[in-house]
């Protein structure tokens, strides 16, 4: 079993505005806990800081940590670089992906995986090719999307599924998943749900990101953290998600008396 652990985690952004340097605080004191074998989901308004939650876990260095740690099976990561931090079992799949261009997928797939394995036991390129087609044939991807530059030219749904594609080659420990559900239509969505649900096991633990709780139904969730003004005001099980749906974040938020400005709540 391996463990995910944030502790009182409190991150600021600097922005410059008119010449001014604006520091402002984003996570107020996340605190969460992920074992492998558990899937969690984070639900949240807009601007709540999910997605800073996720960069900061995987150490993008615009977040700043003021307080708090992040430990990985009870060591602190938050002196590795992202790399680092991939090598050592953590995957973010991010809500906008970026475009690489020079490396094709299938040349960023085989090398992510042997960056991750000792140099005695990289993978091979038949091994690889055997996984890739297994893996595309699940997600219903056509084989020349390997092929093709990282996410250049790539649709928003296509993006999302080569990031499941990506988690389901990598295997990592654990996937942060951001928002992958945004912009996907049905058939696509229950793809991307079939991707993760075949990565359950008792070696893997994820962190899914969502605005709405209709992934939920397709990737049941163990724990269901709810995310307002930077940081979790409750957790509970399946049934969270779908109070919420019917509450809506402001009924939630009156329900438990915080004093949180929702962005765009409608
Ligand atoms: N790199 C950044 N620079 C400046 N502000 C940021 C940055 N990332 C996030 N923010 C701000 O932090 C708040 C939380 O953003 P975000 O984590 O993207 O929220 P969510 O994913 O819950 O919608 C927002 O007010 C956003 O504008
Ligand atoms: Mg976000």
């Amino acid at each position: 079993m391996k463990e995910l652990q944030i502790k009182n985690l409190h991150v600021s952004v600097t922005t410059e505005e008119q010449g001014q340097n604006i520091t402002k605080e984003i996570l107020t004191g996340v605190n969460l806990t992920i074992k492998t074998g558990e899937i969690h989901a984070i639900m949240g308004p807009n601007g709540t800081g999910k997605s800073t939650l996720s960069q900061t876990i995987m150490g993008n260095s615009a977040y700043h940590i003021t307080k708090g740690d992040i430990l990985l099976n009870g060591n602190s990561i938050l002196d590795m670089p992202v790399d680092e931090r991939a090598r050592q079992g953590l995957f973010l799949a991010m809500q906008y992906p970026a475009e690489i261009q020079g490396i094709t997928n299938a040349e960023f797939l085989r090398t992510a995986i042997n960056a991750r394995r000792s140099s005695k036991n990289q993978m091979g390129v038949r091994e690889f090719i055997q996984e890739l087609d297994k893996n595309l044939k699940l997600l219903d991807m056509n084989e020349s999307m390997t092929e093709r530059y990282l996410n250049e030219g790539f649709s928003g749904g296509e993006k999302k599924r080569n990031e499941i594609l990506q988690l389901l080659m990598i295997k990592p420990n654990f996937a942060l998943l951001d928002e992958i559900d945004s912009g996907l239509d049905i058939d696509a969505l229950q793809v991307v749900a079939k991707g993760v649900n075949s990565m359950r096991n008792q070696e893997f633990g994820a962190l899914i990101i969502t605005h709405y709780q209709r992934l939920l139904n397709y990737i049941v969730p163990d724990v269901v953290h709810i995310m307002m003004g930077g940081k979790i005001v409750k957790s509970g099980d399946a049934e969270l998600a779908k109070k919420l749906e019917n509450e809506g974040y402001a009924g939630l938020r009156d329900e438990l008396g915080l004093d949180i400005d929702l962005v765009d709540e409608a």
